[in-house]
């Protein structure tokens, strides 16, 4: 049985710098961290998914030094934005990666959407990108298909990070679940991992390439968690297998104290 590798990679928030902190973290540094450890742990030849917030402030030099670090490391890339992201500057500094909206990965394909919405950290998905959505459903009919976007469609009782969840998810579940082919929806944002379901559908999301949230929180808290990635497994049976991993070598500590970010 034939199988292809992803690993997701999330919340980058890289700043205009190499020196750029984020809450205490060097949010360069961590990302290179986990790089180092997908490259351990036998999956440096892996596709990565970057599910958003790419930057953490919207600059095209954060751009440029991601693109510069995937292009020294010979990546194949997927990404969508974040609300943290301006996605006219990421076409344009993330010059060696092209965005695709579908990519075909083994007996699989990828879906990416854009949930974010200027001015606001709240998820909502407009008519284009279900239109969009609809097309490329209709294309890749009897393929497997990982579905990705920036933001959570479902609370995770954390309360202050669930007013942020997509705002109009309806139209968008009606839609993925009346194609049978939809296996995993996998978001990012909320900075934690979680492995469950939007009703029926399979929802993943991962912990933060640098700071994570504090789970079950009323309020805006940072957690001791090290930075992280998850990892997919896709079956060309359409089955899928995943896990999440964290480095435990990082050095560096976030402020928990901080209250934003
Ligand atoms: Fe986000």
């Amino acid at each position: 049985m034939s199988h292809m590798d992803i690993v997701q990679i999330t919340d980058l928030h890289f700043g205009a710098s190499v020196d750029s902190l984020l809450a205490g973290i060097n949010p360069v540094d961590s990302f290179i961290s986990v790089l180092e450890a997908i490259d351990l742990g036998g999956r440096g030849d892996n596709l990565l998914l970057l599910s958003g917030d790419l930057s953490g402030e919207c600059s095209p030099q954060s751009y440029k030094i991601l693109n510069q670090i995937l292009k020294e490391q010979k990546k194949d890339v997927i990404w969508l934005p974040g609300n943290h992201d301006d996605v006219e500057l990421m076409a344009n500094h993330l010059v060696d990666f092209p965005r695709q909206r579908v990519n075909d990965v083994g007996d699989w394909s990828i879906i990416t959407l854009d949930s974010a919405q200027l001015g606001t950290p709240v998820g909502h998905i407009n008519d284009n990108e279900l239109m969009l959505l609809s097309e490329l459903l209709d294309q890749v009919k009897g393929r497997p298909v990982l579905f990705s976007m920036h933001h959570c469609p479902i609370a995770l009782d954390c309360p202050w990070l669930d007013k942020q969840k997509i705002n109009n998810p309806e139209k968008l579940y009606q839609l993925l679940t009346s194609f049978d082919n939809v296996k995993a929806v996998v978001t990012g944002h909320v900075h934690q991992q979680y492995d469950g379901f939007w009703g029926q559908l399979p929802l993943f999301t991962a912990p933060s390439s640098c700071i994570q949230f504090k789970r079950y929180s009323q309020q805006f808290a940072i957690s001791n968690q090290k930075p992280g990635y998850r990892w997919f497994s896709l079956e060309s049976t359409g089955l899928l297998s995943t896990g999440v991993e964290f480095l435990t070598d990082f050095n560096q500590s976030p402020d928990t104290a901080s209250e934003g970010y």
